[in-house]
C-alpha cells in the first residue's frame, strides 16, 4: 500500500497515527464501508455513500466530507483506469476526546480514514464446487442495518466458521434466517428466489440490491420475505452476497449438501449477469 487517507491528508501507512483515546478504539463508536472497484472504476459508489450517510445519521454523526470530496479521495486511493481491482475500506469514528466517557463532547472532530487493498480473484473451485457454511444463532445487536465497526460478534462467527472448515456462518433469529456474518443470504426453492427483507435485523447489502435488480431486469422472480431456517435447510440453492466476494453458491450447510451439492442453475445465471455487470463497470459503461 503506497498511501492511505487520514484526517484530510494522504500519507504512507507507517506514518499514520491515531490517538489511543479514539472512540473507535475504546468504544467501537464508528461506521465503515467497503466499496469494490474494477479497473479503476467503482461498482456502486453512490449507494455505498448513501448507506454511509444512513449509518452516520443513526449514530448522530455528521458526514465529515462532502460527497464530491469522498469521490475524489476514494478515486485517488484506487488510481485511474486501468488500475488493478481493489476495494476501498473507509472508516469514520466519533474522534478522540480527552476523556473516556460514553457521552462525547459534540465539538469532537471525527477521525476519518480510508485505504485501498487488492481484491483477490475468485478461486475457480468456487464455481465448480461452491462454498461451505455453518448456521448459528444470531447473537448480534438489533441494529444490523447500521454498518457499525463494533464487529466482535461477526469476528466470533467467522472464527467458528473457519474452525469448522467453512467460509461463512449463516445466522438465524427466532427461527428465521437473518444474514451471514459478513454477507447477505439468498435461497432458491423450485423456481422461487427469496431473501430476507430489509429492516433492523440485517445490513441492506449493496450486492444484495444489485442481485435483485439484475433478477428483476432478467425476469427472475424473487420475494423479499422471512426465510424460516427449515426453508434454508431444504433449499435447492443457497447464495451469499457481498461486495468483496460477489455472489457465491453455498453447496454444503452444516455438513449436509445443499440441493444436489453443486452450484445450481439459477446461481450460474445470476453470476453470469453479475460478471457481465462488472465487465461493464470496468469499461466505464455503468
Ligand atoms: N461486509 N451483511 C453484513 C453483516 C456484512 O458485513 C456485509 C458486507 C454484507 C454485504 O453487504 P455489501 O453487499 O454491501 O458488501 C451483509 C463487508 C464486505 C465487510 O465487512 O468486509
Amino acid at each position: 500500500m503506497k498511501e492511505l487517507y487520514l484526517n484530510g491528508a494522504f500519507m504512507p501507512p507507517d506514518e499514520a497515527r491515531i490517538s489511543v483515546m479514539d472512540r473507535g478504539f475504546l468504544f467501537g463508536d464508528g461506521v465503515y464501508e467497503v466499496i469494490p472497484s474494477y479497473g479503476g472504476r467503482f461498482l456502486g459508489l453512490e449507494p455505498h455513500l448513501d448507506r454511509l450517510d444512513a449509518s452516520l445519521a443513526a449514530l448522530r454523526l455528521a458526514n465529515p466530507l462532502a460527497r464530491e470530496t469522498w469521490r475524489s479521495v476514494l478515486q485517488r486511493l484506487i488510481g485511474t483506469p486501468p488500475a488493478p481491482d481493489q476495494y476501498v475500506y473507509l472508516q469514520i469514528t466519533r474522534g478522540a476526546p480527552p476523556e473516556r466517557d460514553h457521552l462525547c463532547p459534540e465539538s469532537t472532530e471525527p477521525t476519518v480514514m480510508a485505504l485501498a487493498r487488492p481484491i483477490k480473484p475468485r478461486a475457480p473451485t468456487v464455481a465448480e464446487r461452491g462454498v461451505t457454511c455453518i448456521t448459528r444463532p444470531d447473537i448480534r445487536w438489533l441494529r444490523g442495518e447500521i454498518k457499525s465497526i463494533s464487529l466482535v460478534a461477526s469476528v466470533m462467527m467467522r472464527r467458528e466458521a473457519a474452525d469448522a472448515g467453512a467460509l461463512e456462518t449463516i445466522m438465524h433469529r427466532d427461527g428465521q434466517v437473518t444474514e451471514g456474518a459478513v454477507s447477505n443470504v439468498f435461497v432458491v426453492t423450485g423456481d422461487e428466489l427469496a431473501t430476507p427483507p430489509k429492516g433492523h435485523l440485517l445490513l441492506p447489502g449493496i450486492t444484495r440490491e444489485l442481485a435483485l435488480l439484475l433478477a428483476r431486469d432478467h425476469g427472475i422472480r424473487f420475494l423479499e420475505h422471512p426465510i424460516p431456517l427449515e426453508t434454508l435447510r431444504g433449499a435447492d440453492e443457497v447464495w451469499l452476497s457481498s461486495s468483496t466476494r460477489e455472489i457465491l453458491p453455498v453447496t454444503r450447510l452444516d455438513d449436509r449438501p445443499v440441493g444436489t451439492g453443486l452450484p445450481g442453475p439459477l446461481w450460474r445465471r445470476i453470476d453470469a449477469l453479475y460478471q457481465d455487470y462488472k465487465a461493464r463497470v470496468r469499461e466505464g459503461h455503468v
